[in-house]
């Protein structure tokens, strides 16, 4: 809780002459805040911070991020460690628990997937009444709002259904994803298999067909769970806090990630993977001339910025782009498209950028964003489902960042305060009087 992490240590504050003392909390990686939850009733003055570039809503155990040093740990465990050696699952678990499964656990936790993959036939018939060509990411959030109404016994005492809500959440968003898949190409429904892992049985109700079985590479189902657990959580990111700020009104889990799809799908957040393959695909289309398009990057008059570059926290290497790039070669190699001319692009894109002063002097980096969707298009999964891909990811680190905000006993509604900037008081004028102004 927020109050263990204060100490001796405090921030001075002069208004009108008089000076405040504010608490210094500090966690255990050493980041400050000043504690500002008195502020108003002492000094009668409130903080503004547009963007929360410098503004804490929570305290949390589940991830921390330094953006200067390029690091990236869950629940205390390095990225690099987890995407090197656990499946996503493993690392589900992990999120949503605070430890790693023992094998036991793990096997428990993988028999729950398998048992939920299945979605209420009656939901199958909703992918027939959306336009044909609705965004994957609104059918998505749609999907996963309606499973509340499937499933109402999760909404009334969520917490003692925790693991079951979970579990069935990160399987059956797979199956509606696959499913959407399969409805917008005009294909047959293709169901999951129990003798499947999570990963394989995405892959599997993605692209098997009865006229031409899919053969499962093991190298694409590996890169697979490595971009799962590379996308699993990242602490107070622009979805993450929708899925707490809806959450604290007290609505189920289901609504709250369905609010945090919604907020993931636009273009300067989960949407860039897919601007960055489109951005790259256009660059390739016009003979491969990346360097006008460094230039459109530097242009205040220009609205085009460089998809997949740049982050508010990392001011160096996003860690999960150098992972993922390093990743590019060997499914491109499994995938038959080695030599594939967008990734050299992107490459190209990357060291001429990296150079350019625009962007050093913003520290302006390859994100999470920038490669993923070669890995993405080398697998077969089509650009307009690569945020789909990033919110089968970014599930379990949803759920975990809803119940640790459910769970606290400190948690309250979040309702931000604002400073008015508009008229002030006008008497009333009947509108026979009224005149344009
Ligand atoms: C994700 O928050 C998270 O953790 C998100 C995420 C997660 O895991 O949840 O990491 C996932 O969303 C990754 C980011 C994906 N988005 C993109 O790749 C879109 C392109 N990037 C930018 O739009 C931008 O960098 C943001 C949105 C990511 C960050 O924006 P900020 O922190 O508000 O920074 P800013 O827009 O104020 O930019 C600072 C300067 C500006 O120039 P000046 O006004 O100082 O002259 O840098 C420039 C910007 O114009 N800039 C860019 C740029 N990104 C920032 N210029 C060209 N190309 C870019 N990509």
């Amino acid at each position: 809780m927020l109050n263990d992490f204060i100490s001796d240590q405090k921030a001075e504050l002069k208004i009108d002459g008089k000076v405040y003392q504010l608490p210094i909390i500090i966690g255990t990686e050493g980041e400050k805040a000043i504690d500002i939850r008195k502020l108003r009733t002492e000094t009668g003055c409130i903080t503004i911070d547009s963007g929360y570039m410098n503004t804490g809503s929570c305290t949390s155990d589940i991830t921390f991020l330094d953006g200067e040093k390029g690091i990236l740990n869950y629940r205390g465990y390095a990225i690099e460690d987890l995407a090197k050696n656990c499946t996503f699952i493993e690392v589900a678990y992990l999120l949503d628990h605070g430890s790693l499964p023992t094998q036991k656990q793990l096997d428990d936790l993988a028999r729950m997937l398998t048992g939920f993959s299945m979605i209420h036939e009656d939901m199958i018939h909703f992918f027939d009444h959306f336009p044909p060509n609705a965004p994957p990411m609104s059918i998505l959030s749609s999907m996963v709002n309606s499973l509340c109404n499937f499933y109402p016994e999760m909404t009334e005492n969520p917490l003692e259904n925790f693991d079951l809500m979970s579990a069935r959440l990160i399987s059956k968003i797979r199956t509606i994803a696959a499913f959407s898949y399969r409805k917008s190409m005009g294909q047959p429904l293709v169901y999951p298999r129990h003798d499947y892992s999570y990963c394989t049985n995405f892959l599997h109700m993605m692209f098997d067909s009865p006229v031409n079985p899919y053969e499962v590479n093991h190298d694409v189902v590996m890169a697979l769970n490595k971009l799962l657990i590379l996308h699993a959580d990242h602490e107070q990111n622009c979805s993450t806090s929708t899925v707490r700020l809806v959450g604290s009104s007290r609505v189920n889990l289901y609504t709250s990630i369905s609010a945090g799809i919604s907020a993931l799908g636009g273009p300067l957040h989960g949407g860039a993977n897919q601007a960055v393959i489109e951005m790259l695909e256009e660059i390739h289309a016009n003979g491969g001339g990346y360097r006008k398009y460094v230039e459109r990057a530097k242009d205040r008059n220009d609205p085009f910025r460089l998809s997949g570059f740049g982050h508010r926290v990392y001011k160096s290497f996003d860690p999960r782009a150098r992972v993922i790039k390093a990743a590019c070669d060997q499914v491109l190699e499994a995938s038959g498209m080695s030599g594939d001319p967008l990734l050299e692009i992107a490459k190209n894109l990357e060291e001429v950028a990296l150079q350019d002063e625009y962007f050093i002097e913003r520290n302006l980096y390859p994100n999470v964003d920038f490669y993923s969707g070669i890995i993405y298009r080398a697998i077969g999964i089509p650009s307009n489902m690569f945020t789909v891909m990033f919110a089968l990811g970014r599930l379990p680190g949803w759920i975990a960042q809803w119940k640790e905000m459910w769970d606290d006993p400190d948690g309250r509604i979040g309702r931000p305060r604002q400073i008015y900037t508009g008229p002030t008081k006008r008497e009333f004028v009947p509108i026979q009087d009224r005149i344009e102004e």
